[in-house]
């Protein structure tokens, strides 16, 4: 029998590899023969360890699994899909999946990571074989049709970002990868390249073929020891199978493909003081202009795109840029992998077109808090986003709705908190995350953060906090203005939005607010 068991680092944690051991010792006992295909997960993370097994019905999933659990699952007649308390059945028709676009993650949980061959047997690779016919002027045309905006958070315009990196004249280009995830609730990018590397790979070579660039670096964090691993795996079994190389699939084209490690700083993700990372310096930012599109790494043309967004690229050539813009709402078109986590019921990734409500991912596929107790606030974007209250709740997932109410996308984290979460708190924690993680090369964030963690230590005191409210009001705008990069820049988002929406938090702490 074929069994399908994740090893990404979520279903690992959850105890996976027991789940393994126990199931090739069970199987030894009983004489019987057992292939067990290690996937990455298919994002429904309350079921994992998620069991699945090939039956002439389809794969049918088991879950969460325990160590325990698979004597009596070999009893229930596991090898047919036999019944259990566990049994889930066919995964993809599990609401939680059925009601979602899987154009990016489609293959995330169902294929071996580190085999080409399942790979090209589930649509791998046909992308890049419609880029290398559409030659580099097509494919950037296709990705401007697609409406794909950056999916690391900003949400520049992909396209118009690959035509800039095109049209510059450099005898080598890069193109670079942020896998530099650093976002508190987020682990899109960490699932797709433990569960679907190559994916990633043919997106960049997509876009190297696109820009001319020649060499390539993934530049992966270095708490992802997993996601490392699953891509040099999958890198060196695409240069065996010639889809990186010197001579990517007989195109006379080169692209060299390597991961770099990155050493534990936030600032590390944005773009430049990655790149200077990659130089081997010290991560600092450095000041735009010029666009690392222009002169980047080492210097030369640069493409930097998030995991999401190159992931999104073979789909979008393989089917055509309008088909991708077809989904989605306004100007955010395509598909959004949302990460649902904090205090919910079922956490896990959902991939859907841009326009579902904050409410319909939290209530709908979210089964609300995981404590049962009453929602009060919900953190989109990151440790830099803003936290909205349940009467913002309606807000479509797009880029502009989210400008509009004063937060950001980012990069589809959703943290939920309950009504013990302490929004002022939170706020402090907004200044002591960026005091720890500012790179310090300008003064408003490098002094701001440190001085705006203090002004709420003499709120939270009770001491003058009308006063103290308001230097923090005025620090934040300062904050906004003068910072060199979003990690000062944005600081002041979770704090203001903690301030407006829950004004309660911070008044009843020992005198009276206005
Ligand atoms: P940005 O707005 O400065 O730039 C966006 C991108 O567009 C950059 O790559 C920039 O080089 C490029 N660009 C701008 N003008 C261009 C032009 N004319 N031609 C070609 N390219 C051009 O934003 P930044 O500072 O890169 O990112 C900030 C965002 O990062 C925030 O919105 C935040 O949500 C997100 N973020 C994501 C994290 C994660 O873990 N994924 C962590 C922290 C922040
Ligand atoms: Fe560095 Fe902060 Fe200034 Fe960004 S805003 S350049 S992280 S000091």
């Amino acid at each position: 029998i074929t069994l399908y068991l994740p090893k990404d680092a979520a279903s690992l944690a959850l105890g996976a590899d027991r789940v393994a051991r126990a199931l090739t010792r069970a199987a030894q006992a009983r004489g019987l023969d057992v292939e067990l295909v290690r996937t990455g997960s298919r994002g429904m993370l309350w079921l994992e360890p998620l069991l699945e097994v090939a039956t002439p019905e389809g794969r049918i999933a088991y879950g969460p699994v325990r160590p325990g659990d698979i004597e009596s699952l070999l009893d229930a007649g596991l090898a047919e899909g036999g019944a259990h308390r566990l049994r889930i059945g066919r995964p993809e028709e599990h609401p939680y999946l059925a009601r979602q676009q899987r154009l990016t993650f489609g293959r995330c949980g169902i294929i071996d990571p580190a085999s080409v061959e399942d790979y090209r047997a589930h649509g791998g690779y046909r992308g890049l074989e419609a880029a290398l016919a559409a030659g580099p002027a097509g494919t950037v045309e296709a990705v401007k049709a697609s409406g794909l905006r950056g999916r690391g958070g900003a949400g520049f315009p992909t396209g118009i970002k690959w035509n800039t990196v095109m049209l510059a004249q450099a005898p080598q280009k890069y193109v670079v990868c942020n896998a530099d995830e650093g976002d508190s609730g987020t682990f899109a990018d960490r699932m797709l390249m433990e569960g679907d590397p190559l994916t990633l790979i043919e997106g960049m070579t997509i876009a190297a073929v696109a820009v001319g660039a020649t060499r390539g670096y993934i530049y992966c964090r270095s708490e992802y020891p997993h996601a490392f691993a699953a891509l040099e795996t999958a890198i060196a079994a695409a240069e065996r199978a010639g889809f990186l190389g010197a001579d990517v699939m007989g195109s006379g084209r080169a692209f060299h493909l390597e991961v770099r490690l990155g050493a534990g700083a936030y600032i590390c993700g944005e773009e430049t003081s990655l790149l200077e990372s990659l130089e081997g310096k010290r991560g600092i930012v450095r000041a735009k202009p010029p666009i690392p599109a222009l002169k980047g790494l080492f210097g030369q043309p640069t493409l930097v795109n998030n995991v999401l967004s190159f992931a999104a690229v073979p789909w979008i050539l393989e089917h055509g840029g309008p088909a991708y813009a077809a989904y989605g709402m306004g100007r955010s078109l395509g598909t959004l992998p949302i990460q649902l986590a904090g205090n919910v019921k079922r956490g896990g990734l959902i991939e859907t077109a841009f326009g579902l409500s904050l409410r319909e991912v939290i209530e709908d596929f979210g089964g609300g808090t995981g404590s049962g107790r009453p929602l009060r606030a919900v953190q989109v974007g990151g440790p830099l986003g803003a936290y909205f209250p349940d009467t913002l709740l309606d807000t479509p997932l797009d880029y502009e709705a989210f400008a509009a109410k004063k937060g950001l996308l980012g990069h589809g984290g959703i943290v939920v908190f309950d009504d013990t979460v302490d929004l002022a708190r939170q706020a402090r924690f907004a200044f002591e995350f960026c005091a720890a993680e500012s790179c310090g090369k300008c003064t408003p964030c490098r002094i701001g953060a440190v001085r705006g963690m203090e002004t709420i230590d003499k709120v939270l005191a009770g001491e003058s906090p009308r006063e103290n409210l308001a230097l923090v009001t005025d620090l934040c705008e300062v904050m906004t203005d003068g910072s060199l990069c979003a990690m000062g820049g944005l600081t002041p988002v979770p704090v203001m939005s903690a301030l407006t929406h829950f004004p309660e938090d911070f008044s009843g702490r020992g005198a009276k607010l206005p």
